[in-house]
């Protein structure tokens, strides 16, 4: 898989990474469209991240033109302990100057198929109902089964070509979500994985050693059709990696 790797000390300076990333690119956007488009993952990881951007005022990220969206989210009500929405709330959009309307959550309270539709009309009502959305930025994590966004692997969800969002269950979860799938994921112009703590090890190596796309792997299934996708690693998710390999596509 082709990516590029930026390996940092630890969670903080990965988030701080993220928060610099995110920042550059919401500006370059609004400078060049008027408008900056992100989906956000739910999960630990990215809370750092989401905290440093909470503190950021109108004057360092343009909020106002700032849209925010969700690349998945649990089947639950959005004040829920597990809501996708409700971490990025607390820790982000509860802080800052952003127009409600500005927020494109997914509507984990309704039944799952009825809540993908919904949520499908709602990305087709802002990106146009011709072609697949093109988000400015997508942030993802990876779980340590591999998964990404709420596709797991070998699941049929990864075989969906016509949908922009699907119901999934997971089964050894007893869950049951709401994801984008991968082609609207691929379709992005920058994707940010964000990998930290020992336990993503033995995942991060799987996936950087197998050099096909592998179902076995769905972060190795994203790769954006006409974009960049860049992991932001600490110290101890990469301590498995093997060097020949972080080395090549090392940027930071
Ligand atoms: C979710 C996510 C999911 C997450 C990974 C990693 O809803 O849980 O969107 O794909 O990014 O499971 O989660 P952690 O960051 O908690 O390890």
């Amino acid at each position: 898989m082709t990516a590029e790797l930026c390996f940092l000390p630890d969670p903080e300076a990965v988030s701080l990474k993220a928060a610099l990333i995110f920042t550059a690119q919401a500006i370059k956007a609004v400078a060049s469209k008027g408008r900056f488009t992100v989906a956000v993952s739910g999960g630990s990881t990215p809370l750092g991240l989401y905290r440093l951007l909470g503190a950021t005022s109108k004057k360092d990220i343009p909020w106002d033109r700032t849209y925010i969206f969700w690349v998945d989210e649990r089947c639950v009500a959005p004040d829920h302990q597990d809501s996708n929405y409700e971490g990025v709330y607390g820790a982000l959009i509860s802080r800052v100057d952003i127009p409600a309307a500005n927020i494109h959550r997914i509507k984990g309270e309704m039944p799952p198929e009825a809540g993908a539709r919904e949520y499908e009309e709602e990305l087709k009502r802002y990106f146009g109902s011709t072609g697949l959305p093109v988000f400015d930025l997508v942030i993802l994590g990876v779980g340590e089964d591999g998964h990404t966004a709420s596709l797991f692997p070998n699941d049929p969800s990864l075989a969906e070509r016509e949908r922009l969002a699907i119901p999934v269950y997971v089964k050894r979860m007893h869950s049951r979500r709401i994801t984008l799938t991968l082609p609207v994921l691929n379709n992005a112009l920058s994707i940010l994985f964000l990998v930290t703590g020992s336990k993503k090890a033995g995942i991060l190596k799987g996936i950087f050693d197998s050099r096909e796309k592998s179902q076995k792997f769905p972060s190795s299934l994203i790769q954006p059709v006409h974009g960049e996708v860049t992991w932001l690693i600490d110290t101890e998710a990469a301590v498995k990696l093997r060097a020949d390999v972080s080395e090549k596509r090392r940027i930071c």
